[in-house]
């Protein structure tokens, strides 16, 4: 097995009503983790790379990485630009060798948007490689970039259509409420989801992949790790777990998830160096680390997101 696109995964997670994890990657330990899970649920994967992950980790390396968990595994797993923000930086990936690109227009008005998708689009599809959009903005920390919860807006479903058909792009990411980081919700705020949003967005592109982003459940188990360990993560809340098996059930294929790997991995991390203040060799701390991870996400892929034994 190669590296593969996100067509035929997406084709299948829409009929069969599940979706596809995208997981944030940074780091040998944390693809390890990723992938060992999705190995024994026999599970599609996309592992996705910002542009703060590349610029932390390097193209090449986080490559090459990623190569060897497909030798390792024999899965199929999509490489994805998470949060392109200019046609270079996707142009850069492309050329790199990953099967599939975000290009997040979000912020640009509504024809700003769509000119720079359709740029992108046209580069990318001529390499076979498939192209993610935005419509609406979520609020939350993307690479140190902050939008307030009164600068998000929702997606407006009618304007779906005509950026799917003149951009040309093969999924597309909506804002239902759902939000960047480790605090979505305001403290005493009940979570909750425009799932009348998603309907409508369905309605709209019946069979057309839509994707969630902001949807780490913030696992409590972890939360609670990091704060009876020295960390202070008061008010820390994510989305229900439930309200992801909805979407996943909807026309939702891709669920980005990266704030639940971090929260296992610096959880664990601080509660092995509260149990074991001398230890200072790495490896200490992270097998433990990557063996939370390997178990958070194999939770997620039973029972949120739907694809264990989905992988051909
Ligand atoms: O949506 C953002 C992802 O969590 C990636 O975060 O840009 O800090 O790597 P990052
Ligand atoms: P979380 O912060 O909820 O994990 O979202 C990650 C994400 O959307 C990456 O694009
Ligand atoms: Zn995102």
């Amino acid at each position: 097995m190669a590296i593969v696109t996100t067509t035929q995964m997406f084709k299948d997670a829409y009929a069969g009503g599940y979706a596809i994890g995208a997981f944030n990657v940074n780091n040998m330990e944390i693809i390890q983790g990723i992938t060992e899970a999705a190995k024994e649920l026999n599970a599609p994967l996309i592992l996705q790379v910002s542009a703060g992950a590349r610029k932390y980790a390097n193209h090449t390396y986080l490559m090459k990485l990623i190569e060897a968990a497909v030798a390792e595994t024999g899965l199929p797993i999509a490489v994805h630009l998470d949060h392109g923000d200019t046609f270079e930086l996707c142009k850069s990936c492309i050329d790199g060798g990953f099967t599939s690109v975000m290009i997040d227009g979000s912020h640009h008005s509504f024809e700003d948007n769509i000119k720079l998708t359709k740029q992108v689009v046209e580069y990318a599809h001529a390499k076979g490689v498939c192209v993610e959009g935005e419509l609406g903005r979520l609020a939350g920390i993307e690479d140190a970039v902050n939008v307030s919860s009164e600068d998000a807006s929702y997606t407006r479903p009618e304007e779906v259509q005509e950026f799917v058909e003149r951009t040309g792009v093969d999924s597309l990411a909506i804002a239902i409420g759902t939000s960047h980081g480790a605090f979505k919700f305001k403290p005493g705020q009940k979570p909750q989801l425009r799932f009348d949003i998603l309907e409508e967005v369905e309605r709209r592109l019946p069979g057309f992949p839509i994707v969630l982003h902001g949807a780490s459940s913030v696992i409590p188990e972890y939360v609670k790790m990091i704060n009876e360990n020295g960390g202070k993560m008061d008010d820390a809340i994510g989305i229900p777990e439930d309200m992801l098996r909805k979407a996943a059930s909807m026309a939702v294929c891709k669920i980005n998830i990266d704030s639940d790997l971090r929260l296992a991995m610096t959880g664990t991390i601080r509660k092995h160096f509260a149990e074991n203040p001398s230890h200072f060799d790495p490896r200490q701390y992270l097998a433990p680390a990557r063996e939370a991870i390997k178990g958070m996400v194999a939770h997620k892929i039973k029972d949120v997101l739907g694809c264990d034994g989905k992988a051909k």
